[in-house]
């Protein structure tokens, strides 16, 4: 008698559904759906306690991104405990920098560190030669869940955007007023344009791998875009995510693209005539009634739960849940966070999320 293995053989039912059949997929593009798409930004992190051990055995935290096996657990671990619709592939925004050569170091409870760029001829350093085979682990990785994850769940990769990943890269690490970045945009235009049209080209080499390995979304997180008005906002982060969106709907017309331009305020709708994106993630502060009547009629949109209301849960959560749902839920709309979910979250809260989003029947006219 034939032994079996663990592994079925042959294609797996996750191979045979097809992209376009998957609710993500289907809200984005406003078809009709039987229930809100859900998935969470940070939803593979440390309040997962099983994310904890794997992250305790694996070293470094970059070491845990460029380790496919250990990448495609954690990537997975939230979607066996609460079913999420979609999976983000576990990797960071700084791989970019790393696979531009920058040196990037992530220390214990204390964020990222670059070796930060002072001046415009540093950036002779960076280079693209080398870079998809440097970040070959991230598409390693891209390619096990593909195979992994079960059928009907979406795989979104990402990036982040140039404006955001350029504030790391000169400040060395996380920053509030982002003072070097701006001093540095203001008084070298030249030379930061130059950055931010070397991070443009990374970007999309990087999506575009993220796509042929088998992202069937992808998400273009620019969390410090709320940094910049006016001039600066459409030059260094509207241009830059037309510009990608373009190359990537140039190679595949079908690919869902979400833009995050955290903090955008008013320049949200002027974001995503600009950039094209099928679909915009809000973040908390924005109005819902601004999102339902301006932004909706022109893109799907992805929000808006504040991750400190989800550390609250309960009835504050409930609340808060129906709004957002009443307010987008007639629309093109899957359900996420304003922005990532915290370390300090319950489990079990998110599973309560899970519960009340699952159990709204989405409404239509
Ligand atoms: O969403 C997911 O589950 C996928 C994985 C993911 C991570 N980072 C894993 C991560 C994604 C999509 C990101 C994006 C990211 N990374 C952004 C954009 C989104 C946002 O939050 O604004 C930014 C700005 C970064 C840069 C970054 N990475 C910072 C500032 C930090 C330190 C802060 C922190 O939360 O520790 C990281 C580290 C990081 N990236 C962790 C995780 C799970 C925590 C590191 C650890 O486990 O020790």
């Amino acid at each position: 008698m034939a032994r079996w293995t663990s592994r079925a053989p042959g294609p797996t039912i996750a191979a045979i559904m097809r992209t376009e059949d998957k609710l993500v997929p289907r809200a984005l593009r406003g078809a009709t759906v039987d229930r809100h798409p859900l998935w969470l930004m940070r939803q593979a992190g440390r309040y997962l306690p099983e994310y904890r051990e794997v992250r305790s055995k694996a070293g470094g935290f970059l070491d845990l991104c460029f380790t496919p096996e250990l990448a495609t657990e954690v990537t997975l671990q939230p979607i066996r405990r609460f079913g999420f619709d979609a999976a983000i592939l576990f990797s960071d925004i700084l791989v970019v920098p790393w696979g531009l050569k920058q040196k990037v170091g992530f220390q214990e409870g204390e964020g990222p560190k670059l070796d930060p760029i002072k001046h415009a001829s540093e950036l002779a350093a960076l280079s693209l030669d080398g870079m998809t085979e440097r970040l070959a682990p991230v598409y390693e990785t891209v390619a096990r869940l593909k195979q992994d994850l079960p059928a009907e769940t979406t795989l979104i990769g990402f990036a982040g955007a140039p404006w955001t990943v350029a504030t790391y890269m000169i400040e060395g690490g996380s920053s509030r007023t982002f003072e070097a970045c701006r001093r540095f945009a203001t008084e070298d235009k030249a030379g930061f344009l130059a950055l931010i049209n070397l991070l443009t080209d990374a970007t999309i080499q990087h999506l575009d791998s993220q796509v042929t390995a088998g992202a069937e979304v992808v998400q273009l997180f620019d969390s410090w875009a709320g940094a910049l008005e006016g001039e600066a906002f459409e030059r260094w982060v509207a241009a830059p995510a037309q510009r990608i969106v373009a190359a990537l709907k140039q190679k595949y017309p079908k690919l869902p693209v979400i833009g995050f331009p955290r903090g955008a305020g008013a320049h949200y709708l002027g974001y995503v005539k600009v950039s094209g994106v099928d679909a915009v993630s809000i973040d908390q502060d924005v109005p819902l009634a601004f999102a339902r009547e301006v932004l909706q009629p022109v893109v799907a949109v992805q929000g808006n739960l504040d991750p400190l209301v989800l550390v609250a849960g309960g009835q504050a959560l409930e609340a808060r849940v129906r709004a957002i749902a009443e307010a987008l839920g007639r629309g093109r709309f899957v359900f996420n966070l304003g922005h990532g979910i915290t370390p300090q979250t319950p489990p079990d809260h998110v599973a309560e999320l899970v519960a009340l989003v699952r159990a709204i029947k989405p409404g239509r006219g």
